[in-house]
């Protein structure tokens, strides 16, 4: 195995915001897109809880299950043979107690090959984070706009307490989180937060100062029906318009007689 296809482990991430390179992490829910997104070279796959919006179509994260998240991490982690595997920790959890967290987090790492979780707050999290990571369960934190705070923020916007955001940040790492993600937060505090911590920092929608960035899988190929598009989202390509007319093509050959022709026919 070269240096080059040899597994990123959690040491060799963390060691990267040391290097200076950005570090380019998407998210993925299946096999086939982690495999194409190994492929290229990504250093970190997030499953994220993101898939109950993009993948199952609902409005929020909630619903989504600690099931459902095995399911999908399952195939993203066997995909996979470079890139960090990350995994979310659905909506109660982990926010119900420490008990829970490291029930339902060594579910995780037990049952798929990958080899972390993520999970939102900031020091309301800190003990649970250091009894995870004393356990052997290592943890990227997420601070920020939290989309399983939802109800209790009442919508989905820029988080801009930076003092607080501040806090946050150093109190993760203390706990022992070996990268933090920041969504949604001035790109002048997500600087700040990046020359103040030890840990990478990967932002969404956290302006270039972040030692790497994330984007959702569906919104950075416009993989949709939707024109929704996040301000913070970038999108590189239109799957969405190339697979309708693909499939429009198909509609039109089988109903025209074309396909199937003689070459995907048997004798
Ligand atoms: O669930 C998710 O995909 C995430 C990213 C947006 C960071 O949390």
């Amino acid at each position: 195995m070269s240096a080059e296809s040899a597994p990123l482990t959690v040491p060799k991430f963390r060691a990267l915001k040391r290097s200076g390179r950005k570090i380019v992490m998407v998210t993925a829910y299946d096999y086939p897109s982690a495999a194409l997104a190994d492929l290229v070279g990504v250093d970190g796959i997030l499953v994220g809880d993101s898939l109950g919006m993009v993948v199952q179509g609902k409005a929020t994260t909630l619903s989504v299950t600690l099931r459902q998240m095995v399911y999908h991490a399952e195939m993203v982690a066997r995909a996979t043979r470079h890139a960090l595997v990350v995994v979310d920790l659905p909506f109660l959890s982990y926010q119900t107690g420490v008990r829970d967290a490291l029930k339902n987090a060594g579910r995780i790492l037990k049952e798929t090959l990958a080899q972390a979780v993520k999970l939102e707050g900031g020091r309301e999290q800190a003990e649970l984070i250091a009894a995870l990571t004393g356990a052997g369960i290592p943890v990227l934190a997420h601070l920020g706009l939290r989309p399983q705070a939802i109800r209790a923020s009442g919508g989905y916007r820029v988080e801009r307490d930076r003092d607080r955001l501040l806090a946050d940040a150093e109190a993760v790492q203390q706990a022992g989180a070996f990268a933090v993600i920041l969504e949604c937060i001035p790109a002048s505090v997500a600087e700040e937060i990046t020359g103040r911590v030890d840990i990478p920092t990967i932002g969404i929608g956290a302006g270039p100062g972040c030692d790497g960035q994330i984007l959702v899988f569906h919104d950075l190929l416009g993989y949709s029906t939707q024109p929704r598009r996040p301000k913070h989202a970038k999108q590189y390509a239109d799957l969405g318009q190339i697979i309708q007319e693909a499939l429009r093509r198909y509609i039109e050959e089988v109903q025209t007689g074309q396909f199937p022709g003689p070459e995907h026919s048997f004798s």
